[in-house]
């Protein structure tokens, strides 16, 4: 599933004044519609025979391991051949989805210790990514790890090691990385479309019980159907609570909170289109301000991360918010801010806007002209000119540009084929273990900033708090 946006880095003014581009994209009337584009890519046309599948194997049946499981098997030469989980309701309607033939299991050890798996998908609470990705990486698995990577800093690194010493593929399930709009975010990006980068804002703001994580529970949830023991693993031991088990997000034990689970994919996406590695000083805040329905995390969290300057990118800032009662009806958006402009990022279209800040002071208006004498607004005037002449006429650059990505485009899909692509081709993965911990990882030190109430200071070169 290969994307044809290209990644040259000439100037994108350049472009726009001598390619066709600036016909296009003119902000007339006449030629608005133009204004809007549709991105394209190359769809997979690889077919595998029956002795040339990738078998794989899920561990987390919830909601996103049906998500993850739905859009795998739509990747040709890959069968799904078992499935783990702790709510047996969930092992039934594994079978009920995909077929009999599913081996089914509660115990992950099982599924990694069969020779004839060769991939494993991991949608389990964040606080089993790690236990599970390294024990499958250290039985010759290929892994597909959901996000965040790990549910504290301090394990990531155990998860990039295991990877290297495997030298299996890991790929870490944000899949906006492997989106077209983000590929053309960071196509515009990287010719200078919006300048100098100077500040990055985004939010992911919702608005409903669902979005604030109050899922369905099974009425037939009980310890029987559930296996809690195993499900609590290295968390704090607590009484048998389907609240904990089915809405484990709300939990600190088991969860990563708003920032793990819903930052995490805004800094992947940054860091996907800016080549960053990862900011330097961390604050966050925030509160637990209407779902009090027993959580222990928070509903709200904005934060502050200064990124220092690198070879990739200048020093900039970037404020990040989380609102599980927005207000809004919810929304989700990266803006990222230069001196020519912004580029936004919404769920499944870019928009570029260009606005260049005046390189020459200008006079008149809100300034102080017409507080000098006449004289000496005559004789400014003349000097102006003197010092400024009028420059030569200039094309007129666009002043908006819409990426949209088509329908039938799955950036789930994408990212999953990329996985299987990597596997076979033995390449790393558009977010291999190091990646996931660069995103995971501020994320988390936001959650350390909050509760602890200081700035953390994190070196993403190296990957290790400062
Ligand atoms: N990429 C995305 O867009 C996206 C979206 C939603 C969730 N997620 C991530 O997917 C993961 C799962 O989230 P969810 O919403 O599906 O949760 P969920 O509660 O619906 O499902 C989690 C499942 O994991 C199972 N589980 C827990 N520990 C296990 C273990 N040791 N062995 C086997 N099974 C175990 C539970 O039984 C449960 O059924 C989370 O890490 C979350 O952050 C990613």
């Amino acid at each position: 599933m290969k994307k044809t946006t290209k990644n040259t880095r000439r100037s994108f003014v350049k472009k726009l004044a001598t390619g066709a581009a600036a016909a296009a994209l003119l902000p007339t009337a006449a030629t608005e519609a133009k204004n809007i584009q549709h991105l394209e890519w190359e769809k997979p046309s690889r077919r595998y025979s029956a002795n040339d599948k990738i078998r794989v194997a899920a561990i987390g049946m919830g909601i996103m391991g049906f998500n993850n499981c739905n859009t795998t098997v739509k990747v040709p030469g890959v069968e799904l051949v078992a499935v783990c989980d702790l709510y047996d309701g969930r092992l039934q309607r594994s079978k009920e989805v995909f077929g009999n033939q599913l081996f089914t299991t509660r115990n992950y050890e099982e599924i990694i210790n069969r020779k004839d798996i060769d991939a494993v998908i991991v949608s389990t609470s964040d606080h089993w990514h790690d236990h599970i990705s390294i024990a499958a990486l250290k039985a010759g698995k290929a892994v597909y790890c959901e996000k965040p990577m790990v549910q504290h800093i301090d394990e990531g690194m155990a998860v990039v090691e295991a990877q290297r010493k495997s030298g299996k593929v890991l790929q870490v399930g944000s899949q906006g990385v492997s989106s077209l709009t983000q590929a053309k975010a960071k196509e515009l990006y990287e010719q200078g479309a919006i300048g100098q980068l100077i500040t990055v804002e985004a939010w992911n703001d919702r608005q409903s019980p669902m979005g604030a994580w109050q899922y369905s529970i099974p009425t037939d949830a009980s310890e029987k159907t559930v296996d809690w023991a195993r499900f609590q693993g290295d968390a704090p031991k607590h009484a048998y609570d389907p609240l904990r088990f089915f809405r484990w997000r709300n939990y600190r034990d088991y969860g990563t909170g708003v920032a793990g689970d819903l930052f995490v994919h805004l800094f992947s996406g940054l860091h996907n289109i800016t080549s960053s590695v990862g900011p330097e000083r961390i604050y966050c805040t925030g509160g637990l301000r209407y779902w009090k329905d027993g959580r222990d995390a928070a509903d709200i969290m904005t934060a502050l991360f200064d990124y220092p300057e690198t070879k990739a990118h200048p020093a900039f800032n970037f404020q990040l918010r989380v609102n599980l009662i927005s207000g809004t009806g919810g929304g989700s958006m990266t803006r990222l801010v230069g001196t020519d402009g912004v580029i936004e990022l919404g769920w499944n279209q870019v928009t570029l806007r260009r606005n260049k800040v005046p390189t020459r002071p200008g006079y008149g208006g809100w300034d102080t002209l017409e507080t000098f004498s006449e004289a000496q607004q005559k004789e400014y005037i003349e000097w102006y000119n003197k010092k400024y002449p009028p420059l030569p006429p200039q094309i007129e650059e666009p002043a908006e540009a819409i990426y949209k990505s088509p329908r039938e485009f799955d950036d789930h899909l994408a990212h999953h084929t990329n996985f299987y692509d990597c596997i076979r081709e033995g390449r790393t993965p558009v977010e291999d273990a190091v990646f996931g911990l660069r995103a995971a990882a501020p994320s988390l030190a936001a959650n350390l900033s909050f509760y602890e109430g200081k700035v953390v200071k994190w070196d993403g070169e190296k990957m290790m708090m400062m």
